[in-house]
């Protein structure tokens, strides 16, 4: 039997609190028109004290179940994309879990840092054809605010936090579902976007990065996977309906548009109204997609994201 992942709801979680690209004017020495220009970001939601990552993730599980029409006692598994777990250990997943009310099954995070969710989905999709699980709830979820050095201008303006959850079931002889991944990683790369902290250190420390650098790897390694894990579902970017992108800056989405020949229409575009949110970014993306009633039974959707390691993936879903 041919066992398929297949989407069953979508949800998500932004901080009550927006931050609008003026007020880092009154503190940093840039500017609305800047950000706006080389990014495409207008604003972000920062989370306050009592919205950790844990907490978002599972609002965002809790909205998917409602979307499925499902309950956690249906619930096999929960994978967790994220480089901000609330604490060192244990995992933000498992205290999504005990959020959930879920005392049954198996939870833990996944740290890929932005591509984190597109692993996260390639490990359930995984588990789910092979038989491990039959129902796997995948949550991306991120308070990059709590990395970020607040006077560099360079970083801080990018990043928002957010969470988003995709739950899944297994379907057999069904054309929906996700159909292929690609993932890749190259640590050669680790210099031009890390964290200055960590267990080694005993600090958290603050994301670093050579923004031009990553910028280039953006545009080139998200385009090429894309075709190549179209390639593995007998698709190419012809047959593709949405794109959802990892939304890290317009401008890379661009130049995704033109190399695919997809064009910006067929994008979905969060990234004015969340900025950069790691592993959150896709299913904030995928939620908004889902609830404007963009995707249609039958769509074919690619997704992919790149960021720290560097790391990246693609997957391809029909949804
Ligand atoms: O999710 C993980 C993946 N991350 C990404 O994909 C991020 C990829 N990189 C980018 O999105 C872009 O490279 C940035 C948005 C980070 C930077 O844009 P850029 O067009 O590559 O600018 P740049 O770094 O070359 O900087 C150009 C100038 C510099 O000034 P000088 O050296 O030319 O005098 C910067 O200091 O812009 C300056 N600058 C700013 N000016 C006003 C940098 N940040 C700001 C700012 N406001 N916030």
């Amino acid at each position: 039997m041919n066992r398929k992942a297949v989407v069953k709801g979508v949800g998500h979680y932004l901080p009550k609190r927006v931050v609008e690209n003026a007020e880092f004017e009154e503190t940093l020495e840039t500017s609305d028109e800047w950000i706006r220009a080389r990014t495409g970001i207008e604003r972000r939601h920062i989370s306050a004290p009592d919205e950790t990552t844990s907490f978002m993730g599972t609002k965002a599980a809790q909205a998917a179940l409602a979307m499925a029409g499902a309950d956690i006692k249906d619930v096999d598994a929960i994978i967790l994309a994220t480089s901000t777990a609330d604490h060192t250990f244990p995992s933000a997943a498992t205290m999504v879990q005990q959020g959930l009310g879920m005392n049954h099954g198996f939870a833990f995070d996944v740290q890929a840092v932005c591509a984190g969710f597109v692993y996260a989905l390639t490990t359930a999709k995984s588990m789910i054809e092979s038989g491990q699980a039959n129902s796997v709830m995948v949550i991306g979820a991120e308070m990059f605010s709590k990395l970020m050095d607040w006077t560099d201008r360079g970083t801080c303006v990018l990043f928002g936090d957010g969470a988003g959850a995709l739950y899944l079931e297994a379907e057999t002889d069904t054309d929906r579902g996700i159909l292929s991944s690609q993932l890749a990683s190259d640590g050669q790369y680790k210099d031009i976007l890390f964290v200055d902290g960590g267990v080694s250190m005993q600090t958290t420390g603050h994301l670093r990065m050579q923004g031009k650098e990553v910028f280039r790897h953006a545009v080139e390694k998200l385009s090429d996977t894309a075709v190549s894990s179209l390639a593995d579902a007998g698709l190419t970017p012809a047959d593709v309906t949405w794109v959802v992108p990892h939304q890290a800056n317009r401008r890379i989405l661009e130049g995704v548009s033109k190399r695919l020949k997809i064009p910006m229409d067929q994008f979905i575009v969060t990234v004015q109204d969340h900025g950069n949110t790691s592993a959150a970014s896709i299913p904030l993306a995928l939620a908004r997609g889902a609830a404007e009633g963009r995707f249609k039974p039958g769509d074919v959707l690619v997704i992919g994201a790149i960021g720290g390691g560097l790391a990246w993936g693609t997957a391809v879903l029909r949804w």
